[in-house]
Order: C-alpha cells, then sequence, then structure tokens
C-alpha cells in the first residue's frame, strides 16, 4: 500500500460506523467514510458532517470555528475549511503521491514541467513548485482553482512557473497536443463524475482510457513521471496498471492502494488506488 503517514497536523483518530474521526491542526471532524464498515465508539468532535436522503448534506458544529484554518505538511502550508460537500480542500492521502513526484524531481537535477489535470486546490501543485518544477494546473472551477492560488501563497511560491487553466480537461489535453506542448511529468485525480467550465461531461470508465493515451502522446523525450490516481470509483489498482502499460512508453509500472493509517487500533484505511509510471533508465 502507498501509505500517507508522514503527517503531524493531520490524524485519523479512529474510524468506524460508516464514518471516520480526524484531526485537522486542532479541529476535530466527523465525516462519512462507506469504507469504515465495522463499529467505533461514539467520541466527541467538534463538527460532524450530516448526510441527507437527497444527496448533500450539512455540518453540525458542536463549538464555533474558524471559516478556514491552515495545516501544514512537512514544508507545505494548506488551508482547510469544512465545505458543502463534507469536503475540506485537501485529500491527505494524496501526500504519498506528492512525496513520490518530489523524489523523482529531486533526483533528475534539471527542469521539469509538470501538468496537473482536476488539480482541484493544488496540494500536488504546491509539492510540485517547492521542489523547482514549473507547474500547468487544470481544473473546471473557478471556484476552486482560486482557492489552489491561495494554498501557493500560503507556502510562499507566488513567485514560481505556474499557469492555472480553467477548464475541461479532456479538451484542454486536446488543445495542447495540437499547440505541440509537451511535458514531463503528468498527474490526474479525476472523479467518478465530473463536468466541465461549460457542461462536459466526465465519466471515468468511459474516458479515462482516452485522455491517458492523449496525455502519453504528451510526455517529452525524457519524461520523469506518470500518475494516475483514483479515489473513488473502486478501480482495481491493477486496472490502473493495466491503462498506464497499455499507453505509455516502455517503463516501470506500479499500481496499488493509497491509505491512511487509523491512529487507534493500528487500522488502515483505503482511499482509493494509484498506478505510478517512471521511464526506464
Ligand atoms: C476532488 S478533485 C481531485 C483531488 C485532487 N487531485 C487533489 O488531490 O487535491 C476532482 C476535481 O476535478 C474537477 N473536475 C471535475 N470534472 C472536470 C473536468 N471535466 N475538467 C476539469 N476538471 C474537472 C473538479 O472541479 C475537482 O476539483
Amino acid at each position: 500500500m502507498y501509505l500517507a503517514d508522514g503527517w503531524k497536523d493531520y490524524t485519523i483518530i479512529d474510524a468506524g460506523n460508516g464514518a471516520k474521526l480526524e484531526r485537522w491542526g486542532d479541529v476535530t471532524l466527523l465525516r462519512p467514510d462507506p469504507q469504515a464498515v465495522w463499529t467505533m465508539e461514539d467520541r466527541p468532535c467538534d463538527a460532524t458532517y450530516i448526510r441527507s436522503q437527497s444527496g448533500g448534506g450539512h455540518w453540525e458544529f458542536s463549538r464555533s470555528l474558524p471559516e478556514s484554518w491552515k495545516i501544514n505538511y512537512r514544508d507545505l502550508t494548506f488551508i482547510v475549511r469544512p465545505t458543502g460537500f463534507k469536503h475540506t480542500g485537501l485529500f491527505p492521502e494524496q501526500a504519498t503521491n506528492w512525496d513520490w513526484m518530489r523524489s523523482l524531481i529531486k533526483q533528475r537535477q534539471r527542469p521539469t514541467r509538470v501538468l496537473n489535470l482536476f488539480a482541484y486546490t493544488g496540494g500536488a501543485t504546491c509539492a510540485l513548485l517547492k521542489e523547482g518544477a514549473e507547474v500547468c494546473h487544470v481544473d473546471a472551477a473557478k471556484g476552486i482553482v482560486a482557492w489552489a492560488k491561495d494554498n501557493v501563497a500560503a507556502c510562499g511560491l507566488s513567485d514560481r512557473p505556474v499557469r492555472y487553466i480553467v477548464d475541461d480537461c479532456v479538451k484542454f489535453v486536446k488543445r495542447e497536443l495540437r499547440r505541440g506542448n509537451r511535458y514531463d511529468g503528468i498527474l490526474m485525480d479525476p472523479p467518478s463524475y465530473g463536468r466541465g467550465p461549460t457542461g462536459e461531461m466526465w465519466k471515468m470508465e468511459d474516458d479515462l482510457f482516452a485522455l491517458v493515451s492523449d496525455c502519453a502522446q504528451l510526455l517529452s523525450d525524457e519524461p520523469c513521471f506518470f500518475l494516475l490516481n483514483s479515489y473513488t470509483t473502486g478501480l482495481a489498482p491493477s486496472v490502473l496498471k493495466n491503462v498506464l502499460r497499455l499507453t505509455l512508453p516502455t517503463g516501470d509500472c506500479d499500481a496499488d492502494e493509497v491509505g491512511l493509517p487509523i491512529q487507534r487500533r493500528g487500522l488502515v484505511l483505503p482511499c482509493g488506488a494509484s498506478g505510478r509510471w517512471t521511464m526506464t533508465n
């Protein structure tokens, strides 16, 4: 398993009853998690996300919380806040992928251009910029891209080479192909379902293979890595590995579950899967 066990400011205190009790800095949140099918003792927390029958949900607060607050991961700083859809603006399990990409860029010791698709609030973008890469950050949601800019500023990286693009990822990649742009690293973390800024439908099962195939042609002559993450669909790691092997040049290809340690009982909470590709030396 790719285990994100390097956090100090974030912990899964316990999990069960279809939920996870988390510490984000000095704030404790209880959020739904369908993977936590075993039981857990109830514990007090600062806010609980209540799912509603009709989809979505709301937060119930046991104490007043700041609108947002900051947490650190190693030398990075992120702004988190409880949002309408139980999200907090960060996927802590992705830290294992941030570290992997940073170690490859460090080894490479030359300029590295990276394309980050479905890039959300920029967790990976911050990690890549910190390691000296140039990043193209693409996401369909304007507000989310603004949040990414705030995270980059919170990391003190606003002067680094980053391009923010509010667009549909499929359309953007096709345009980059026409323009002849190339990247040394590519990562994507698509949702199961999504929409582009003008309603373009994204459906993981139907669209993933074509998008990865297009992205494979965007790789430079000296590619560094390709990361394919799937956090919701339940696609098995071996599926991600097959997709990478079928679309990318000969290289080292691996895939595994991604997970976070559960402090109280020494268990691990699975949080999707990642496929990782690097060029064979
Ligand atoms: C939950 S995020 C992925 C998490 C992110 N990789 C991270 O670790 O920080 C999925 C993102 O995909 C974006 N999205 C969904 N459909 C899209 C599309 N067709 N084109 C571009 N972005 C899309 C959403 O706005 C959302 O920010």
